[in-house]
C-alpha cells in the first residue's frame, strides 16, 4: 500500500453564511503531484491555507493528516513537514533575494553556516545567483516566484503547495517552473498544486481534481477527465454547397451547419473512426476540402463540469 502524504476527509468551510467546501476529500500518495483545478473563488486557496494549517477547517472536518501527522491534534509536526508558496508572493521587496533567503533560514532555526550554504545552493539552483545582491523589488515577477519557491524549500520540506506558482509567468518562466517541479518530484516530494493553467496540470499532475459548488466535480488522470466529456469530433467543410448537400445525406446524424458548409460528426478520432468517415463520403462520391479532428482536452472538461456552460466547439444542435 501506498503511504498518503496528504488525506483529507469532509472538508468543510464556509465564510460567514457562504459555504466554499462542503465536504471534500482528498487523498495524495507520496512523491505525487496532485492538481487541484476550479474556477475564481471555487475556493482552491482556501483548501491549501486549511491543509497547510493557516486556517482551521469548520467542526464536522473529518481527519486531516499531512505526511503521517493529524493535522488537528498535531500541527507543529505538519508546519514541519511541509512547505508553502502562497497565491501572493512572500517576498520582501525591501531586502535583496539573498537576505530573503536568510531570513527563511531562520525562521527554519539553521544555524548561520547552514543557513548561508542552504541560501546559496537555492540561489543557485533557482538561477538567482547573479540578483542576490540586489533588492527582491527590483526583480521581474518570474524571478520573483522563482525566489518565493526557492525560499519555501529552505527547510527541506517534503510536502511542498504551491497555490497557482505560474500565474503570470511567460512561457519560457512556465516551462522552467515545470522543470523545476518535475525535478523535485523525481526527488520524492509530494507536490500539491493549484493551478488556472489546465496544460499545466496536463503536463505535471498524476491526478487532477476538479472543485466546483464546494465539492469535486471530478477526479483522474488527465487521460481519465478527458474520457469524461464528449467534445471529440470531426469536422468536414465543403467549399461546394451540392458536395456539401449529398455529403450531409451520406453522413446520417452529422450536425450540419448550413452557413459554414460543414458537418460534424462525434468521434474519437480513431484511424478507424477516420476511415469510416471516409468510406462513406466516398461511396457518395464526394470530397471534403477541409478535415479536422478535435479531440477533448482539459478544458472542456473544466467548461463541461464548472459553471455549466456549453461544451466549446459542441453546437447547439447536439443538444436536440
Ligand atoms: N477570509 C475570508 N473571509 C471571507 N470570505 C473569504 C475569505 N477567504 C476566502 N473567502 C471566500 O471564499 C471563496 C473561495 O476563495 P478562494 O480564495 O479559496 O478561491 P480560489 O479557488 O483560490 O480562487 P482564485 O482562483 O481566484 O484564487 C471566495 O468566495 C472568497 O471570497
Ligand atoms: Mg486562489
Amino acid at each position: 500500500m501506498t503511504n498518503l502524504a496528504i488525506a483529507a476527509n469532509g472538508l468543510r468551510k464556509s465564510y460567514d453564511d457562504k459555504v466554499v467546501l462542503d465536504g471534500v476529500d482528498l487523498a495524495v500518495p507520496e512523491g505525487t503531484i496532485f492538481s487541484l483545478l476550479g474556477p475564481n473563488g471555487a475556493g482552491k486557496t482556501t483548501a491549501v491555507k486549511i491543509l497547510s494549517t493557516l486556517v482551521s477547517a469548520d467542526p464536522g472536518t473529518g481527519d486531516i493528516h499531512i505526511g503521517g501527522h493529524d493535522l488537528a491534534a498535531d500541527p507543529q509536526a505538519v508546519r514541519a513537514a511541509i512547505g508553502v508558496t502562497g497565491q501572493f508572493s512572500a517576498v520582501d521587496g525591501l531586502i535583496t533575494g539573498e537576505e530573503n533567503m536568510l531570513l527563511m533560514a531562520d525562521l527554519h532555526h539553521l544555524s548561520r553556516s547552514e543557513g548561508r550554504r542552504t541560501a546559496a545552493e537555492l540561489l543557485e539552483r533557482f538561477d538567482l545567483v547573479e540578483a542576490a545582491g540586489k533588492p527582491a523589488s527590483s526583480y521581474s515577477g518570474g524571478m520573483k516566484r522563482r525566489l518565493d519557491i526557492a525560499m519555501t524549500l529552505v527547510g527541506n520540506p517534503r510536502i511542498i503547495f504551491l497555490d497557482e506558482p505560474t500565474t503570470g509567468l511567460d512561457p519560457r518562466s512556465r516551462h522552467t517552473m515545470w522543470q523545476i517541479i518535475r525535478e523535485l518530484v523525481r526527488e520524492g516530494v509530494t507536490v500539491f498544486l493549484t493551478t488556472q493553467y489546465l496544460e499545466e496540470a496536463d503536463q505535471l499532475a498524476d491526478r487532477i481534481a476538479v472543485l466546483n459548488d464546494g465539492r469535486i466535480a471530478a477526479e483522474g488522470t488527465a487521460d481519465q477527465l478527458k474520457r469524461l466529456v464528449p467534445g471529440g469530433h470531426v469536422r468536414l467543410r465543403f467549399a461546394d454547397p451540392a458536395a456539401y448537400r449529398n455529403a450531409a445525406l451520406a453522413l446520417r446524424g452529422a450536425t450540419r451547419d448550413d452557413k459554414a458548409l460543414a458537418l460534424q460528426i462525434p468521434s474519437d478520432g480513431s484511424q478507424r473512426d477516420l476511415r469510416a468517415i471516409l468510406d462513406r463520403l466516398d461511396t457518395a462520391a464526394v470530397e471534403a476540402d477541409e478535415l479536422t479532428v478535435h479531440t477533448p482536452d482539459l478544458d472542456d472538461v473544466f467548461f463541461a463540469l464548472t459553471g455549466g456552460a456549453d461544451i466549446p466547439n459542441q453546437p447547439k444542435e447536439n443538444a436536440r
